[in-house]
């Protein structure tokens, strides 16, 4: 297939974000775009602007200027009513404080895309329970699990009812080398299966191979190539 014809799951070009008119541009990027159900890895130092990068990708940010297009969708074109509506319904984003909801135990909790968007389907919490090795904990609360519970709820939660793409920002982080990569297998794996594209960021270079690609935001980001030396 050629590129012009090729599905893209993200595609920036011109890009440029500030979070204030008086603060300094985070990123200027012309261009970073993944294909349908690639999986690629992104990293860079703290404060490089990786989570800005997602922000923006799940239009929870908007671009100053350039254009931000995911699964086909032009987010800057879009209210910011309709961009809720189309994240809840499209992305799975795993958030880098997890952002588990305290007064839910843990079947709502990875059941909550589907209560709030038809499109995601809860048919499929068992296997997706099963093979993140959550399945007995579905009626305990979040708060009475240990971190690398919480992140692999979360994990299912991002996963649940086949997202075309998947957002992941330093998911295993709190994890100990074993479980993290037990946890990303499963993630690559459960991605793969529903073709889903995983965008993930970490600071740990030993995953790095296990993703079909690697991305250094410096290298993409003319606004912090100058600082870093
Ligand atoms: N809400 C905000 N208001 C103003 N500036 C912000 C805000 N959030 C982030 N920034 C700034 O934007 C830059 C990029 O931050 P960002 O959180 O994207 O970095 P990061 O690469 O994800 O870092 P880390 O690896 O520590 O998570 C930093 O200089 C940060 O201070
Ligand atoms: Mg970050």
């Amino acid at each position: 297939m050629s590129n012009l014809t090729k599905p893209s799951s993200i595609a920036l070009e011109g890009v440029e974000f500030a979070y204030g008119p008086r603060l300094p541009v985070v990123l200027d990027l012309s261009g970073f775009a993944m294909a349908a159900g690639e999986s690629c890895f992104l990293y860079g130092p703290s404060g490089c602007g990786k989570t800005t990068l997602l922000g923006l990708i799940a239009g929870v940010l908007t671009a100053r200027r350039g254009e931000v297009r995911v699964l086909g969708q032009d987010l800057g074109a879009m209210s910011g009513a309709k961009r809720d509506a189309w994240r809840g319904a499209n992305l799975g984003y795993i958030f880098q404080m997890f952002n588990l909801i305290p007064y839910l135990n843990v079947r709502d909790n990875i059941l909550l895309p589907c209560r709030l968007h038809a499109s995601r389907k809860a048919d499929e919490l068992g296997k997706i329970a099963a093979a993140l090795g959550i399945e007995e904990l579905l009626e305990r609360g979040v708060l009475e699990l240990s971190v690398g519970q919480q992140q692999r709820v979360a994990a299912a939660r991002a996963l649940i009812g086949g997202p075309r793409l998947v957002i992941a920002d330093e998911p295993t982080s709190a994890l100990d080398t074993a479980h993290r990569e037990k946890f990303l297998e499963l993630l690559l794996t459960q991605c793969k299966a529903s073709g889903a594209a995983l965008l993930f960021v970490s600071h740990d270079q030993g995953l790095a191979p296990l993703f079909q690609r690697q991305q250094s935001l410096p290298e993409l980001n003319r606004a912090t190539k100058l600082e870093i030396v």
